[in-house]
């Protein structure tokens, strides 16, 4: 089986064709971030309309790439949520409208769903069960994934998501959008010994998370600076590393805790903020020690993409799901 894949739920244009027998056959991505990087953060009706203009030439580029034409396809996956509702429209109604003319099946997908799954369109893929740390700029989320479709939360951020910190952090430090990868890169300069920073929730039982109160010692520790006349540019790389050592910190206390949990061996670490060297280093090395192993998919599937839509949906398609005449696009959607 043959799938078309289309991601459109926030500021990257995504679309991936997988062969059930061959793998991925191809995949394009278009991110807006340079757009949207002088407005500080997404603006969801830009997002919406650079996905229009983009979306059909994508498709083109993918069938090109895989030497296929639209006759090839046999099903049509895109993301159906959670994402901006404007910009989710724009894939959903392309898919549908595709698929109706072609009378392939199409399938809305739950974004989350293709993040966690991302890591099995590797050369050594996961097998289930296994815990899955979700990490984005919408989401932070532990789970536990007995198979597909059998996802059991086992805690979740109760306010900001990691990315979303990472996001709000760099623009406190003044280091433009998006926020990951300017703070990772800055911090590698930093003094880990300077500051340190809290690890919010890690002292008490559980799996929930929060990071607004590091969002809140992060502004606290900019101003003191500043009103000491101490914030240059040493100060902004320290904060950075001390920053980014509190998120990935925690987060691994978390995944050490969800494996101890559950007794699983197996860890996915999906989402933007998987990308993130230090977390990946620190996590190989306490699992390493628990004769655990974690999954990653490669970096450019980290953050959004078309290619785990392509994925997400095949599987749900092979066992037999489609939708049936209405488009979804669900802003909020649990996993
Ligand atoms: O999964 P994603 O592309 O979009 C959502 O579904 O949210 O994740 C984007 C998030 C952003 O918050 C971005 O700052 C973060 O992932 N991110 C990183 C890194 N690369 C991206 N965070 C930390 N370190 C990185 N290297
Ligand atoms: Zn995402």
């Amino acid at each position: 089986m043959r799938v078309l894949g289309i991601e459109t739920s926030c500021d990257e244009t995504g679309v991936a064709l997988y062969d059930t027998r061959h793998g991925l056959l191809a995949d394009a991505l278009y991110s807006q971030v340079a757009m949207h990087a002088d407005f500080g953060g997404v603006v969801p009706e830009l997002a919406s309309r650079d996905h229009t203009r983009k979306l059909l030439p994508l498709i083109d580029d993918v069938l090109g790439e895989a030497h296929c034409g639209r006759a090839d396809l046999d099903a049509i996956a895109y993301t159906a949520g959670p994402g901006l509702v404007g910009a989710l429209m724009v894939g959903a109604s392309t898919a549908h409208g595709m698929a109706r003319s072609l009378d392939i099946p199409v399938l809305g997908v739950h974004h989350m769903e293709g993040h966690l799954l991302a890591p099995m369109l590797e050369d050594d893929p996961v097998a289930f069960p296994f815990v899955a740390l979700l990490v984005s700029g919408g989401h932070t989320q532990l789970v536990a994934v007995e198979g597909l479709g059998a996802y059991r939360l086992l805690g979740e951020s109760v306010d900001d998501a990691a990315g979303e910190a990472f996001d709000k952090a760099a623009k406190m430090l003044e280091l433009g959008y998006p926020g990951g990868p300017a703070i990772a890169r800055l911090a590698e300069h930093g003094d880990p010994t300077r500051f340190r920073f809290p690890r919010p929730m890690t002292d008490r039982p559980g799996l929930d998370f929060s990071f607004s109160g590091l969002k809140t010692h992060t502004l606290t520790t900019i101003k003191a600076l500043r009103d000491e006349g101490a914030l240059d540019e040493q100060a902004h790389a320290d904060i950075a590393r001390a920053f980014e050592e509190a998120v990935v910190d925690t987060l691994v206390i978390k995944c050490r805790r969800a494996l101890d949990d559950t007794g699983l061996k197996r860890l996915v670490v999906a989402g933007g903020v998987s990308a993130n060297v230090r977390l990946r280093e620190r996590l190989d090395h306490a699992l390493t020690k628990r004769r655990a192993k974690a999954f990653y998919p490669r970096n450019r599937f980290c953050t959004d993409n078309g290619a785990m839509i392509a994925y997400a949906g095949a599987q749900r398609l092979m066992a037999g799901e489609h939708d049936d005449s209405a488009i979804l696009a669900v802003p909020r959607w649990p996993l």
